[in-house]
């Protein structure tokens, strides 16, 4: 296979001595998508936080397009247009409209001038389903509306690479569907995606591969098929069973 584009090897990260994550390795090709599994408190935020360097690494390295990002002279900025992220909580700014949102980075940040920054942020609106409310201000978006503007805000970047941090689970049940078939489109496109999720029908759907974490390791890694067929870990068994049943 040709140079993965996003590589950790041996990721540590500690808080304040508390060790966190223990040794994560992980390799993201082009076009692949990877779906992060794994019980509350046991790393997932932070492992993506550390990919996008907005946690520094304890120790281990980070590599984009197999060249190091997360050594000290790095601009974490720089890194952070090519790697797209969407957090549970969408973080929008309030007193912006949809458009204004994610015209904000490319013309902060790329120098675009706001006509051509605003056209690309309306296609990108439409392109998430929500370009009937580009004009809107987030309080007036249902919250489904508003992470598919959090994601077009990340794709405003063009980035090579998408992380999505839990991206449905502060939404009503009402809102989840729009939002995944938002992801499924970028899937389509062929976007390169690292997913936490517990949406297990999507990831079933979507996931190249999967991983399952627990106490900040990789305990699991292949086809989704077969970690949930036949996970090696009891830990994971009991996990799976909890999701699986919740899902019904
Ligand atoms: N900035 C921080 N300072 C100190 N501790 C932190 C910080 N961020 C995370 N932690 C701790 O690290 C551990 C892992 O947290 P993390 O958010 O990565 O877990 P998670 O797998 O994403 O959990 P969840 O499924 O609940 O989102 C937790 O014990 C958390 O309290
Ligand atoms: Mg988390």
């Amino acid at each position: 296979m040709s140079v993965p584009i996003l590589e950790a090897r041996g990721i540590h990260k500690r808080f304040d001595g508390r060790p966190v994550l223990n040794g994560v390795d992980l390799s993201v090709s082009k076009g692949e998508v990877v779906v992060v599994i794994g019980p509350s408190g046991c790393g997932k935020s932070t492992l993506l936080r550390c990919l996008n360097l907005l946690e520094r690494p304890t120790e281990g390295e980070v590599l984009l397009d197999g060249r190091v990002i997360s050594g000290p002279g790095e601009d974490a900025n720089r890194v952070r247009q090519k790697i797209g992220m969407v957090f549970q909580r969408f973080n929008l700014f309030p007193h912006l409209t949809g458009v204004q949102n994610v015209a904000l980075a490319p013309q902060r940040v790329l120098g675009l001038p706001t006509p051509e920054a605003e056209a690309r942020a309306r296609q990108l609106l439409e392109k998430v389903g929500v370009g009937a409310r580009m004009a809107a201000h987030p309080q007036q978006m249902s919250g489904g509306e508003q992470q598919r503007v959090a994601i077009a805000r990340a794709l405003a970047m063009a980035p090579e690479i998408m992380l999505f941090d839990e991206p449905t689970s502060s939404l009503d049940p009402e809102w989840v569907g729009e939002v995944l078939k938002a992801m499924r489109a970028l899937v389509d496109d062929g976007m390169t995606m690292v997913v936490v999720t517990h949406e297990m029908g999507f990831a079933r759907e979507v996931a190249h591969r999967a991983l399952f974490m627990d106490e900040g390791k990789v305990v699991e890694e292949g086809r989704l098929e077969e970690v949930l067929g036949a996970p090696r870990h009891e830990r994971t068994r009991t996990f799976l069973r909890r999701i699986l049943e919740r899902e019904g």
